[in-house]
Order: C-alpha cells, then structure tokens, then sequence
C-alpha cells in the first residue's frame, strides 16, 4: 500500500505568525503518527520561514516513522541532512524564494551535481528521491544517475483533474511505468487532495509514497486532524 508522509511546513507557518511555540510542530508531527501517517516531511527553506533548522533536529530523535527531509540542496542543507541522517532526502529544485516547488529537476543538466549528491547521501544509508516532472526523460535520468525514487511533481495533475482525469493522469502513468520499468522507487507530491488522490494511487498502484501537506492541513481544520488522516488513508486503500 502507498505509505503517507504528512508535511507539516504549515503548522510551522501558523506557530511563526505569533513565534512561541502554539502549534508544537513536535507535537502535531507525533500526533500524525498516532493517527496513523506512515511518514513525516520537512522542507526547510533557507529563510527558515516555515520549517526552521532547529525543528529539523528537534524532531529527528522523536519520531517513529519514516522521515523525509525535502529542499534545494545548498551547502546547510546537505549538512543538515548529513548531520540528521533521515530516513529519506527529496532535492527539489525550488529557489529560495520561491512561494513553493513548482517543477522538477531537469535531470540531463544536472545530471553530474545530482549524481555527487546522490552518492554522498547513500554512502551515510540515506534514501534519495528526485522530484521530477512526469517526463521519461528525468526519470531514466534519475535512474541512471542512482537515485533510489524519483517523486513526481503533481500539480500539472491536479490542476487538470477536474476537467479530465484520464487526460490528466495519462503523462504520469506513462512516468511511472518507466520507473517500475527500471527497478526505481516512485514517490509523488504536490496539490494532492481528498479528491484527487484515490484515482491517481488507483490508477498507479506501485507509488511507494505521497508526500500531503496543504490540502491535508485545510482539512483538517474542518475534519480534525485525526479524521483527516484518516479520510488520507482510506483513499491510499486499493480495492483489488
Ligand atoms: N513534495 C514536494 C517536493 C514539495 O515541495 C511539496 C510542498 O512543499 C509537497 C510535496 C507537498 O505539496 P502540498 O503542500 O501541495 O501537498
């Protein structure tokens, strides 16, 4: 079954708009996890406006599940990653101001820089997953240059889902088969929602991981957190 990694960038959001500690991003990540996440993600920027570096730290020794800590890998970052030791590292491509990801490595260009990185973080026992858009290219890319998965950035999915769904999904099953194809692990992220995300894990039943934060906080204003990850959960189920 797709395992699902909750990000939890936006209570570190809500806690910054007042600095104290109201909500304990500890606190709510633990709570994920009791309510039934498989996965915890952080993604700290450089500007440390949601996530900051001493969150990453913090939560490492507390959780039981599997961590994943997403971003642009600049020289804090790798040390970071390095000095935590993760279950999991996504690189994304992202700028650092940028509002949040919005494409993919083109993994062609920086097929060198990837696959230096790549092999450090191995070498510690890190996963590593390539964010990606739904192109064969990147992923033979990513493949080739030894990354573990390669996550698919879903936007593009998710915006056309309303008015296609088999249109929209179409480039990312094409993507996904050619990951499965060359024995690469497949995770997928972005814009995924209570919608959205049962007929893309039906669709493509070998997604290892969905990595949720947006929608999945919205929710759960409405739902509470524990329905929400609940509600998450039962559209990761595949009916065979
Ligand atoms: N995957 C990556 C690489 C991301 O950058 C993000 C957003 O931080 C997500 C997944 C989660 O996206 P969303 O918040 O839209 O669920």
């Amino acid at each position: 079954m797709t395992q699902l990694s909750v990000n939890i960038n936006k209570i570190a959001t809500l806690r910054n708009a007042r600095g104290g500690n109201n909500p304990s991003v500890l606190k709510v990540a633990l709570d994920c996890e009791r309510f039934g996440a498989q996965g915890i993600t952080v993604h700290p920027r450089p500007d440390e406006r949601h996530i900051r570096y001493q969150d990453v730290y913090d939560l490492c020794p507390e959780l039981t599940t599997e961590f994943n800590i997403e971003g642009y890998p600049n020289e804090r970052f790798i040390e970071l990653v390095l000095q935590v030791k993760p279950h999991q590292v996504t690189l994304v491509p992202d700028s650092p101001d940028q509002i949040t990801s919005n494409t993919g490595w083109d993994t062609k260009t920086h097929f060198d820089f990837l696959r230096d990185l790549v092999a450090r973080f191995n070498q510690v026992g890190i996963r590593t997953s390539i964010f990606v858009n739904a192109d064969i290219e990147m992923v033979k890319n990513a493949a080739k240059l030894g990354a573990d998965r390669v996550e698919l950035y879903t936007e593009p999915y998710a915006a056309q889902y309303a008015n296609n769904k088999e249109e929209a999904i179409a480039p990312f099953f094409e993507a996904a088969k050619e990951a499965r194809k060359l024995g690469i692990g497949l995770n997928a992220g972005h814009d995924l929602n209570l919608q959205n995300l049962a007929f893309f894990c039906q669709t493509i039943p070998w997604v290892d991981e969905v990595s949720i934060g947006h929608a999945l906080i919205c929710d759960a204003l409405y739902l509470g957190l524990d329905k929400t990850i609940k509600a998450y959960l039962a559209c990761l189920k595949i009916e065979n």
